[in-house]
């Protein structure tokens, strides 16, 4: 099993899964909203946990970005691959930041333009779990090597203590919430779309988690939620959080 289709992730209008074009696709509705909200094209972006695989990136270039853009990612091998497509696509200034969003919060800039981020949540929270070998392990080549087993089997740990996952969860929205306090971004958003992997593969708890944290977001700056709706791009706006100006 295999490519970048089996990992996928069914936001629908238009997409059929197992189509090898899903990066572009996903680039494009990051493209529709960027126009939509006008991002600021010489701006200072920050990227949360890309993976290797160019999805934002490809949103970005269709757009014009040429400011300077912070890539936040802790796996070694994702980093490199991303930040060497991104310097051949983007005529920005790329700024790879090898941590994880904890460690980077105090190394970024005070004032940003907007933080983006492509389905993060779920391997925020499944990440907590894995020690430093499992992590590299796990997210080495994740898009060609993940297996069904090992995802449902790492779950399967994470959901067997709920109080613990329930912490987990709260840190990880507590980074959201610290990563807004410091760089006091214009615009956020976020995506935790459906997995087509976790839903094919009968897998629906990292869907579940990874929504109560972009909810849990969501009702912490529920003021500055864009009314602007995206239902004309994505199939599940509600799984898509757009916040404006959210310290104002
Ligand atoms: C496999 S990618 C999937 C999401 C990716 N944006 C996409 O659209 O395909 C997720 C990445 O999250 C990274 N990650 C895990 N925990 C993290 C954390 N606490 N902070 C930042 N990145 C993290 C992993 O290293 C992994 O490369």
């Amino acid at each position: 099993m295999s490519n970048i289709a089996d990992t996928c992730e069914s936001v629908g209008l238009g997409y059929i899964p197992g189509n090898n074009n899903w990066k572009s696709y996903v680039g494009n509705i990051w493209y529709k909203i960027f126009s939509q909200y006008n991002l600021e094209k010489k701006g200072t972006l920050v990227e949360i946990a890309p993976g290797s695989v160019n999805k934002i990136g490809n949103g970005l270039k269709s757009y014009g970005f040429n400011g300077k853009l912070y890539v936040v990612e802790p796996n070694t091998k994702s980093l490199a691959t991303i930040q060497e497509q991104y310097s051949q696509i983007l005529p920005a200034c790329i700024r790879p930041i090898k941590a994880t969003l904890k460690k980077a919060i105090p190394i970024l800039p005070e004032k940003v333009h907007a933080i983006i981020a492509n389905h993060p949540l779920d391997d925020m929270i499944a990440g907590k779990y894995l020690d430093k070998i499992g992590f590299d392990e796990f997210f080495d080549d994740h898009y060609d090597s993940v297996s069904p087993d090992k995802t449902r089997e790492l779950w399967r740990r994470i959901e067997s203590d709920p109080s613990q996952l329930q912490a987990v969860k709260q840190e990880v929205s507590d980074e959201w919430n610290q990563l807004i306090e410091r760089t006091n971004p214009c615009l956020i958003i976020i995506s935790q779309y459906e997995s087509y992997f976790f839903r094919s593969n009968n897998i629906p708890s990292p869907d579940k988690h990874a929504f109560d944290v972009l909810n849990e977001i969501r009702i912490r700056y529920s003021n500055s939620e864009s009314n602007i709706c995206l239902e004309e791009y994505v199939e599940n706006p509600s799984r898509w959080l757009v916040l404006e100006n959210p310290l104002k």
